[in-house]
């Protein structure tokens, strides 16, 4: 077995394989803790577009990049081969859902049949893709090895799973614990060793189930509190109530109680499709999860429910048929650009179908595709949009949303944010979770 030095340059350059939301900023921590970062992707206009400074992903900047790329620290590479370079190789593939809801590792798999050409003695290999429990010694393992090469034996494999928030600046990357985990201690140990290099707190737990699995149960959590939440902004509707006043009150308990806030339903890689991959392990065992059901069954059904609290709050006489409708904020979240698993979709589509004529409003998109494979291009939320429009739809209140322009030329604003809270005398608001007291 050949050991690195940890003072060679191989043991000091890492190779990042998928260069998206993930894998660029992982790059970037590693360059900033004196690493050299071998980036390697599939993606042909990926790759050109990165080797010429330019960032497709939001928390990383063409300044930054550019800089690393003319210091010759990272490079941008489309062959494995060049994997050889690193000590330390981290997998950042899509694991997405396959169109009837099972994981599709087809990404991973073949990242993993491409590396194993290439892999050398003593190197460390860490997925990091979200995954269900035990995928690392099911499928990755066996793709590594060979009849000479075993893991914890001639190199070393580990599963640890990205905890990264696109978009959210107030936590530094390195602040966020990193879950660790080997196939052996010694896979452990290494894997212990390079993240200690970089985050502060490196947290090891037993098994690449565990840690896998942690995963799932992270974004399972939110998954299930997001419809939760939902479900109580639509009693609270029904009821007369103000969710949002609700919350604010409980969240005052300094033990006991998170805040989730009501919205359009969830969006995005990783919350919509992450309890997939433990409701699928579950059903290999005759086993089901029922709070992700329930949870699934309220995320499906929000866009029919907006769409008819829009219809039923349009001015009298108006139908969806001869409504124009302009929707704020067509991204899964707030302040990112990333359109992924959006219910925005759904909800234009579900209006479009009703008959409504409907456009779109979002800085961070020129133009959305939908799922006819047409294109919508944005129109700008201006004074006159705005006093043509029959309603406004806040889906996603990204920092930049012009308040002050919507209450004074709005007529209709539903808001799925609680974003806005006054409108021009005569203008109707109407909040989800307090709809049944639309503000005139
Ligand atoms: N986006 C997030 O906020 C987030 C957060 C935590 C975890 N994750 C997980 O991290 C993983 C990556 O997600 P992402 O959002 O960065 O995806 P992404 O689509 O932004 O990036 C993945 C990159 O991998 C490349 N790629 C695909 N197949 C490849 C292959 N065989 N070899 C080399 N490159 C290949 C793609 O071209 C793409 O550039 C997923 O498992 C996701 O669930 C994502």
């Amino acid at each position: 077995m050949v050991a690195f030095s940890q003072d060679t340059e191989k043991a000091r350059t890492v190779g990042i394989i998928g260069l998206g939301y993930v894998g660029l900023p992982l790059a970037m921590n590693f360059i900033a803790k004196g690493y050299r970062v071998v980036g390697i992707d599939t993606d042909p206009r990926k790759l050109e577009s990165l080797r010429a400074g330019r960032s497709h992903v939001q928390d990383v900047s063409d300044q930054e990049l550019g800089s690393c790329l003319a210091e010759g620290i990272l490079m941008i590479t489309g062959h494995y081969a060049d994997a050889a370079k690193a000590g330390t190789i981290i997998i950042c593939v899509p694991t997405p859902l396959a169109p009837d809801h099972t994981p599709d590792l087809g990404f991973l798999l073949d990242a993993c049949r491409r590396l194993s050409a290439h892999l050398q003695p003593g190197q460390l290999v860490i997925v990091e893709s979200s995954t269900y429990p035990g995928t690392t010694t099911e499928q990755v393992q066996p793709l590594l090895e060979g009849e000479d090469r075993k893991a914890g034996r001639d190199f070393y494999l580990a599963y640890s799973p990205e905890r990264i928030d696109p978009g959210n600046r107030s936590i530094s990357f390195h602040q966020i614990a990193k879950i660790v985990s080997g196939v052996t201690e010694a896979c452990l140990e290494r894997v212990q060793s390079i993240y200690r290099s970089v985050f502060e707190t490196v947290i090891p737990v037993s098994s690449t189930a565990a840690a896998e699995t942690m995963k799932l149960l992270e974004n399972t959590y939110r998954f299930i509190n997001i419809s939760f939440i939902n479900e109580m902004a639509m009693l609270c509707d029904h009821l007369g109530l103000n969710a949002w006043e609700i919350i604010a009150a409980a969240a005052s308990k300094p033990y006991g109680f998170s805040a989730f806030y009501p919205g359009p339903g969830v969006g995005g890689h990783c919350i919509p499709v992450d309890p997939f991959y433990l409701q699928w392990k579950a059903a290999q065992s005759g086993q089901t999860s029922r709070f992700i059901e329930i949870a699934q069954h309220i995320n499906d059904g929000m866009p029919a429910y907006l769409v008819e609290e829009i219809r039923k709050h349009l001015p009298e006489g108006k139908s969806l048929r001869d409504a124009r409708i302009v929707v704020y904020g067509v991204t899964y979240k707030q302040n990112i650009a990333d359109v992924r698993e959006s219910t925005a979709i759904a909800i234009i589509e579900a209006l479009r179908e009703q008959g409504a004529d409907v456009g779109y409003s979002d800085p961070y998109l020129a133009k959305i595709r939908l799922t006819d494979g047409s294109e919508l291009e944005r129109a700008e939320l201006t004074a006159e949009s705005l006093e043509v429009a029959d309603c406004l739809v806040i889906l996603t209140h990204h920092s930049s949303l012009p308040i002050r322009l919507i209450a004074d030329h709005a007529s209709f604003v539903y808001d799925t944010r609680n974003a806005i809270t006054a409108l021009r005398p005569g203008a109707k608001l109407v909040t989800l979770g307090n709809g049944a007291r639309p503000v005139q």
